[in-house]
């Protein structure tokens, strides 16, 4: 069965502007959280409290977030480390993500450190974050494959994501970073995850559409029970010269599916394509989202 509505978690000003070439302008990117909320998205991840020499697309996260005081959405932001934490704090941030690897070698490149050392480091901030009465997320990058070490084994991605909510995150992204994963794996990584104990209602899908099957993903997820969807706007990010590297499912394509099936997102799909063509206009390349070029006739 598949369920009556679905929440949709929008990373497009997070996870797509990080990987985007051109570095938008802070304004731009504030008037883009407040059209996407506009369009009724009521989770918009706004930034990143990471190092700024990491991913200089968010080095302006001190600036952003007070533009968008009054904005009708809760906005997680990531946050690595306590200094990061410390950060978000200091700006009132109310729901922020940590953000782990299935694999050592993700671990290592995002993190400089170990899955155990990466584990380590969030677990004091995961529990400040909490005492603080903030909502925390944990991501689980490289769930289903990872492009040094090829498949990852599903034993491997149920024990980090266990380890993730043990720590104290209310809720787990399963993330296909490289966007390999295909439905029947999707499947039996969920079936896989429920039979460890864990409960699906904690459990948000995050798929990169390298390979085309994000929709296909997204709607095998859906029938294992789980009812959060992670998506960005026009399907943003990635670099169209980078072979391994593509936007999220774009949440144009997400909304046409959903509206499809009748199920329940109270998103405007009219005013998110208007708001993704606009974002394409400052980035100066087309949408990839098929669902944005046939609505808008880019
Ligand atoms: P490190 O070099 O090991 O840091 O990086 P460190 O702890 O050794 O500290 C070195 C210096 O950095 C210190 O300064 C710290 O204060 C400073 P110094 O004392 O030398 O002057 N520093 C910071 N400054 C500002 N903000 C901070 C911060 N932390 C330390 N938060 C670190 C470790 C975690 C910082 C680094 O690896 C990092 O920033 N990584 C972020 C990578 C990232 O953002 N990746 C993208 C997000 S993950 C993703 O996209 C996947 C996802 O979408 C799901 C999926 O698709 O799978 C979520
Ligand atoms: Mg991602």
């Amino acid at each position: 069965a598949l369920p009556t509505r679905v929440r949709i978690h929008e990373v497009g000003a997070r996870d797509g502007l990080q990987n985007e070439k051109t570095i938008v302008p802070t304004e731009v990117k504030a008037e883009f959280i407040r059209r996407l909320a506009a369009a009724g998205l009521d989770t918009v991840e706004a930034t990143s409290f990471v190092h700024p020499k990491w991913v200089p697309q968010l080095a302006d996260a001190e600036e952003l977030l007070p533009l968008l005081d009054g904005v009708p959405a809760r906005l997680p932001v990531l946050v690595p480390n306590r200094r990061g934490l410390d950060r978000a704090l200091a700006l009132g941030a109310r729901e922020i993500a940590v953000f782990g690897s299935a694999t050592e070698s993700f671990a290592r490149a995002n993190l400089n450190r170990s899955v155990d050392e990466s584990l380590e480091m969030f677990a004091p901030v995961v529990a400040t974050a909490r005492e603080a009465g903030l909502r925390v997320r944990g991501y689980l990058s490289m769930c289903f494959g990872d492009p040094w070490e090829g498949a990852v084994p599903l034993e491997r991605t149920v024990r980090v994501s266990r380890r993730l909510l043990d720590l104290g995150c209310d809720e787990l992204s399963l993330g296909d970073t490289i966007g390999v994963a295909t439905p029947g794996h999707v499947t039996a990584m969920l079936t896989a995850l429920h039979e460890a104990g864990v409960p699906v209602d904690r459990l948000a899908v995050h798929f990169h559409d390298t390979y085309g099957q994000a929709l296909a993903n997204t709607l095998a997820a859906l029938r294992c029970g789980v009812t959060t969807v992670d998506a960005s706007a026009g399907g943003l990010g990635g670099c169209p010269y980078a072979k391994s590297a593509t936007g999220n499912l774009a949440t144009e394509d997400l909304v046409w599916m959903l509206d499809g099936l009748g199920i329940a997102t109270g998103v405007d799909l009219g005013r998110l394509t208007a708001t993704s063509v606009w974002m394409a206009g400052h980035l100066g390349r087309p949408s990839p989202s098929r669902t944005v070029r046939a609505l808008s006739h880019q």
